[in-house]
Parts: structure tokens; sequence; C-alpha cells
């Protein structure tokens, strides 16, 4: 079985040496099966490199015109760490990894500081020993998405066309395809619509319009540099020993601070009840007086840090939601849904990316065990093995959302840990591509 043999040829582990000189990314023999994939978001990019790595053959069209740095706090657990890790330079030991983690909060010393709403001081909780197999990286979205896009464009080389939105996918008995708007038409093996939460491709998939559903919520976020912190001697402490991290929990409503790139960057995020409006926007402008209103009767330092923040680079974003999908895979076996357009996350899980890259791991691993002749069994496959994983790790969004919005404050009190951000190992100890490779034999053989 394909799946034993890198297993014990080594090939998994990012230290081997065929690795360390960068060989081992070409060493998978081709497979001949050419794939398309529709979106160049973290989804997109982690498909198309592992896509790469396994040996198919890899185009990637996305809407955008040009690469825009956007978005603002976004958190990779480790087990995308360990994805990351075996992303080599070609040619070289050094790896995509090194280059993420000078923009990332390194958190070490301080912790996460988690008060309740009126200021108290409940808990720090310390950061996990960090695990150079297996590293976290909480950064800017944008910083960190360029750097892997950087790295797909211009390091692997692997064609990406911008400016392309497909506005139609179709699939024949031998071909899935795309249609762009300038009306030329790409056909492929396979397509996966990495396409996000708007996903067209789940129009194909599920044969009807998903809507969205509002979760109830809303964020306001922002990031920005510390210049207004520092001048505050309230606030210049978060800017400068290095990366802090805050929290201040109430009924219904969390408050996230943090300072980033050795306290250079600041970035919080407010999420508070919302159920006017659902638009799956990441760039609402937000107002500083609406923000203050939900702070009433809270630690006055809250509102402190936030008016800080340079008014237009706030974020209103509605939080909107979709339940799990019924099927991620086409009837004809040739389509696939990857990341949010497959399954969105609540922030709260902070696994959303992280979900994403793991999909990307499996399916490649998924083709190349089927190989050209069976590839819809490569895409069951794909979802057999990822839909009660991601089913599990999307509902800790809520879990630990409502853990912290119903806090009852007396229990809290005698069992300060009781209101830790989860870290759970079966989420963040999960190895994608060791599993995938231990599974994927049987997998596929149940579909084909
Ligand atoms: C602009 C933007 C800002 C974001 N900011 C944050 C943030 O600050 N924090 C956070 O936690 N998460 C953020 N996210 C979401 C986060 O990136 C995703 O939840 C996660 O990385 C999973 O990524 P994905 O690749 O599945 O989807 P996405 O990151 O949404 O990527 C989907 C891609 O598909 C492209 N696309 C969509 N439709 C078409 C079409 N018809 N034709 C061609 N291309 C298409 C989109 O332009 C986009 O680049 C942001 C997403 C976007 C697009
Ligand atoms: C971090 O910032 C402090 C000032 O706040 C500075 O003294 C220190 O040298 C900086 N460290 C690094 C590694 O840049």
């Amino acid at each position: 079985m394909a799946g034993e043999a890198t297993l014990n040829g080594n090939n998994i582990n990012g230290d081997h040496p065929a690795q360390v000189n960068g060989t081992a990314e070409h060493s998978k023999p081709k497979t001949g099966i050419k794939i398309v994939i529709v979106g160049a978001g973290f989804g997109g990019l982690c498909a198309a490199i592992e896509c790469h790595r396994q040996g198919h053959n890899v185009e990637l069209y996305e809407s955008f015109k040009e690469l825009k740095v956007l978005g603002d706090i976004i958190s990779f657990g480790a087990n995308a760490g360990r994805i990351f890790r075996r992303w080599f330079i070609p040619g070289t030991a050094e790896r995509i990894s090194d280059r993420l983690d000078p923009l990332c909060i390194k958190l070490q010393k301080y912790g996460f500081n988690i008060h309740k709403y009126d200021g108290e001081l409940v808990m720090n909780q310390k950061s996990p020993p960090p695990d150079p197999e297996a590293p976290v990286f909480n950064g800017h979205r944008g910083e960190l998405h360029k750097t892997v896009y950087n790295y797909v464009k211009d390091d692997l080389k692997i064609p990406i066309r911008l400016g392309c939105r497909i506005t139609k996918y179709f699939e024949t008995e031998s071909d899935a395809g795309i249609l762009l708007d300038t009306g030329e038409k790409v056909t492929a093996d396979v397509v996966i619509g990495a396409d996000g939460v708007r996903s067209k491709a789940r129009e194909l998939v599920l044969g009807y319009e998903d809507k969205p559903k509002s979760s109830g919520y809303a964020v306001f976020r922002a990031w920005f540099t510390n210049v207004d912190m520092i001048k505050d001697p309230e606030t210049k402490r978060f800017c400068e020993n290095g990366d802090t991290f805050n929290g201040w929990i109430g009924p219904d409503v969390h408050f996230l601070f943090s300072t980033i790139k050795n306290g250079s960057d600041c970035c919080w995020v407010l999420t508070h009840k919302d159920d006017a409006d659902i638009e799956e926007s990441w760039s609402f402008p937000g107002k500083l007086e609406d923000v203050y209103k939900v702070f009433e009767g809270w630690d006055p330092l809250c509102k402190r840090i936030v008016s800080k923040t340079p008014e237009d680079k706030l974020v209103d974003w509605k939080l909107v939601y979709r339940d799990p999908l019924p099927r991620w895979v086409s009837d004809g076996g040739r389509t696939c849904l990857l990341g949010d357009s497959a399954h969105p996350f609540l922030p709260t899980s902070a696994q959303g990316a992280t979900q994403a890259m793991e999909d990307g791991v499996t399916i490649a691993i998924c083709l190349r065990e089927a190989g050209k002749d069976t590839v819809a069994a490569a895409l069951r496959a794909f979802q057999e093995i990822r839909y009660d994983r991601v089913k599990d790790v999307q509902k800790t969004g809520e879990s630990t959302r409502d853990m912290w919005h119903k806090a009852d404050w007396d229990a809290v009190k005698k069992d300060p840990t009781s209101i830790q951000m989860p870290r759970e190992d079966w989420i963040h100890g999960h190895d994608a591509e060791v599993h995938a490779e231990q599974v994927v034999g049987d997998a596929v053989k149940k579909f084909s």
C-alpha cells in the first residue's frame, strides 16, 4: 500500500535528510492527475502545495486581481504548524515556517491573562511549552497569506491565474470544469472549490443554493500600530516588553486584545450579540461609539485600549454560520469543496484556517492513492476521512463561546482553570498527513 511505503520511508518526517536539501518535494512520482483549484485563500494554497508535493499537476484560479494584505488576526494551531514545517523552499533547508515565525505573536513569557469584565484578573493561562515539530502561528492574516502565496507562486512556481471569477462549475463523465467570467472554459480531472463562505462550487455539489444563517453574534475587530498606545502611560505597558494577550469575559460578550511583533502592532476583537444583519463580509466599517456602548459597566481599561484605534481600521463583521453540509463531493465525483466553502468556522474555535489546511493535505494523499482512473473514489475518501473530525472541531467554536458568555463567576472563582482557553489534544495533537497515510488505503477501497 502506498500509504505504508510513505510511512516507513520516513517521508512524513520533516527532518528526513532528503527533505532538508529540498529534493523530497519532487521525489514523488508524477500521477498525471490534473487539478484545478478555485480560490487562493489558505485552503486553496495549501491544497495546491500538497497536491504538488504528492505529484499532481495543479493550477489555481482566483478572482482577486492582485494580492492585497487583508484581514487581521488569524490563528494556526499546532496541527497546522506540523503542515507548515514540511514545506521547504526548494533546493534549500529553509522551511516556510521560518518565514512565518517572525510575523507571529510570542507568548512564552506573558501567557494569556483572563479577566472578568469588571477588571478582576481571574487567571494567567501559561502557553504550552513550544514544540519545534508543531509550532503555533498567530498573526496578521494578510501578512501570513502573502508569505504562503509567494511560496506557491515564486518558489514552487505553481501557476496562479488572478482576476478570474468562476461563474459556473460543470462535470462530464471524463472531466470536471469551470467557466470563467470571460467565457473561457477550463477542464481537469478534478476541480476543488476552495472558494470560501460564499462558494459558487457549492451549488454544483449540493444541487441547490445553501443560504447562510446568522450566528446571532457580530465581531468588532481592529489591527493598528502601537503609536497612540505607547503615548498613554496606562496602555504603554502592553507594548513595552514583548507581546501580550489579555481577555475580558462578560455575559454574551468577550473582548480579546493582543500585541504582536514585539509589541509594535495591536489587535483586538470584541464578540457581541447581534441579530440585525446577515452579511458575509470582512470589511464593514465599524464605529467606535458602538463599541463603547458594549463596554458600559466594564473595566475602563477596555474602552481605553479601544480608544487608541484609528476609526478607519475598525471593522464590524457579522458572524454568519452554516449547518454542516450534507456532503462536500458532487454526484459525478470530480468536484469537491474544501475549507470554508465546505465548513465555515466560528472564530472562537480558532481552527478555521487550520482545518482548511488539513483538508488540503488529505485530498492530495487520497488522489495519489486512488490514481487518475478513480478520482471519484479519492474525493469520497477525502470526505469520509475528514467529515466527522471537522464537525467535532466546528462545535468547539460554539462550546468555547458559550463557556465564556455564560460563565458562572462563583464557580470560576473556585476553579479558575474552568475558564481557560481550551487547547484540546485531539485537535492540536493531530497530524493530518500521518493520519491520512494510515487510513487512505481502506478509505479509497471503500469507494472504488
Ligand atoms: C479577504 C479575507 C479576509 C479574511 N480575514 C480574516 C481574518 O482577519 N481572520 C480570520 O480568522 N479569517 C479571515 N478570513 C477567513 C479565513 O481566511 C478563512 O476562514 C480560512 O483561511 C479558510 O480559508 P479558505 O481558503 O477556505 O477561504 P477564503 O480565505 O475565504 O478564500 C477563498 C478564496 O476564493 C476566492 N473566490 C471566491 N469566489 C470565487 C470565484 N467565484 N472565482 C474565483 N475565486 C473566488 C476568494 O477571492 C478567496 O481568495 C478572511 C478571508 C478573506 C477572503
Ligand atoms: C522589543 O522592544 C523593546 C522596546 O519595547 C526593545 O527594547 C527590544 O530591543 C525589542 N526586541 C527585539 C527583539 O526587537
